[in-house]
């Protein structure tokens, strides 16, 4: 069994994640506007995507690939501010098909956010949001960012990997 990870990342952390999966699986690593990122080629796949206002950025890749997903999608890390739990999985399930997405395993992982490192727009945007954001933590973390950033946290995928291929194997 041959698989890969395809992520979609705008300010790193994903691709960071998506790196530490590779190194710790062998598995390669492609970013889906890579034009080698060829999901056919794969027996199994993880997606990994960045969560970029209550949606994954990798949606728009899913929708024109979802052919070739079907069937070999396996496992989807989300990245984001929020961590796991009911207003994630929302999010989530408005990003990708269900028929795609009820054959996954999700792993939420967590991102980071430098309010400094915004273009300026985007920086009045993050402190509107903040300002009528009902949850205190998060409005907290919108104004003055957060990092979470974590390696560890990637350990329940490298689980479900192995998982996946000794089933595979024995199959
Ligand atoms: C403009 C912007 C919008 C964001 N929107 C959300 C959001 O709706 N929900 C959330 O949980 N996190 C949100 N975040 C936090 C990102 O998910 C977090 O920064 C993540 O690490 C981004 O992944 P990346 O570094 O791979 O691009 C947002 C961050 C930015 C900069």
């Amino acid at each position: 069994m041959n698989g890969a990870i395809f992520f979609s990342s705008r300010y790193g952390s994903t691709e960071q994640y998506a790196n530490w999966i590779g190194e710790a699986t062998g598995l390669p690593v492609f970013h889906v506007d890579d034009a080698n990122a060829d999901p056919t080629k794969y027996d199994f796949l993880i997606l990994g995507s960045a969560l970029i206002f209550f949606r994954l950025i990798i949606r728009k890749w899913v929708k024109a690939n979802l052919t070739d997903l079907k069937g070999r999608s396996k496992i989807l890390f989300s990245v984001s501010g929020a961590g796991p739990g009911p207003k994630l999985d929302r999010w989530v399930a408005a990003s990708l098909p269900e028929s795609l997405l009820s054959k996954m395993d999700h792993v939420a992982l967590r991102g980071r956010m430098d309010p400094k490192k915004l273009p300026w727009g985007l920086r009045q945007i993050m402190r509107i949001g903040a300002l009528i954001n009902p949850d205190s933590q998060a409005s907290k973390e919108e104004r003055g960012g957060f990092d979470y950033v974590d390696k560890s946290t990637i350990e329940p995928i490298l689980k479900l990997v192995e998982q996946f291929q000794s089933s595979e194997m024995s199959s």
